[in-house]
């Protein structure tokens, strides 16, 4: 079905014209206890979880860009809900992106205050990362890095030892199985975002990118629409996110 006529029906019916996942009693509440709400489409909630099911054995799960932990608690979820092993590792700069940045440049406050500053703000978006991570993913903790993407990858390259959010040593490195990007979305750190995961990404293995809908305006956009010529992935899915898988070797 062509893709205006498609919305312009779902829309006469009251219903979104992309896939949902089963309701689940954990995931309404979820959404509503963890920081970032407006930050995960319901679409994607579809896409993690055939992520996580489908993925392929042996690697782990990485997020780029963690926030509050909504994401990251919903990944933990589903692993558990489909008795999978894998880990999840995730890293976010926590920094904070002002509504205006772009044209007028960053000010030392949270937007629409004077008294609030971006610094104590990200603080508190990192702690509830925290807190909502030990309260909802105590059995299997994210290896959560405060570390931008690029030194992300630098690390897990060289296999380090960092010391995660919750003060414990970890190593770095190993096989992808999914990765959700959802860090800087510029074209440019978005791209490297991917061909940094690429690196790792078994045969089978699946890219999440977020904000990459058509009708959105991020480089993560044209990034979606570039990789649909890749020759060594396949799009999945637009749930209106776009879902790719790496092809088996
Ligand atoms: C949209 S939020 C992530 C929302 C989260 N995935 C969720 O759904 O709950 C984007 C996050 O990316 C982080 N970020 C931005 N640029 C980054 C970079 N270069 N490396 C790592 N994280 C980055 C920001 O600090 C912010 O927390």
């Amino acid at each position: 079905m062509p893709g205006m006529f498609k919305k312009v029906m779902y829309k006469a019916l009251g219903r979104n014209p992309w896939r949902e996942s089963d309701p689940d009693d954990f995931i309404l509440r979820l959404r509503s206890s963890v920081i970032g709400e407006g930050m995960l489409h319901s679409g994607n909630i579809y896409l993690m979880e055939k992520a996580v099911r489908e993925m392929p054995v042996g690697g782990c799960l990485l997020e780029i860009g963690s926030y509050g932990g909504l994401s990251a608690n919903l990944l933990t979820y589903f692993l558990q809900k489909y008795n999978r092993s894998e880990q999840l590792f995730c890293c976010d700069a926590w920094l904070y992106e002002g509504y205006h940045d772009a044209e007028s440049g960053p000010t030392p406050w949270m937007d629409g205050r004077k008294d609030v500053l971006r610094t104590d703000f990200m603080n508190h978006i990192k702690n509830s990362f925290i807190s909502s991570c030990r309260l909802l993913s105590a059995q299997t903790l994210p290896k959560a890095i405060h570390i931008d993407s690029d030194s992300f990858f630098e690390s897990w390259a060289a296999t380090n030892f960092e010391t995660d959010v919750f003060g414990r040593q970890i190593t770095l490195g190993g096989a992808i199985s999914f990765a959700y990007i959802d860090g800087n979305h510029a074209y440019k750190y978005a791209k490297r975002d991917f061909e940094n995961t690429d690196k790792y990404l078994l045969p089978g293995g699946f890219v999440l990118l977020d904000d990459s809908a058509r009708h959105l305006s991020f480089g993560s956009v044209t990034l979606a629409i570039e990789l649909c010529k890749h020759p060594q992935y396949e799009l999945v899915l637009e749930n209106p996110n776009f879902l790719f898988r790496k092809k088996p070797a």
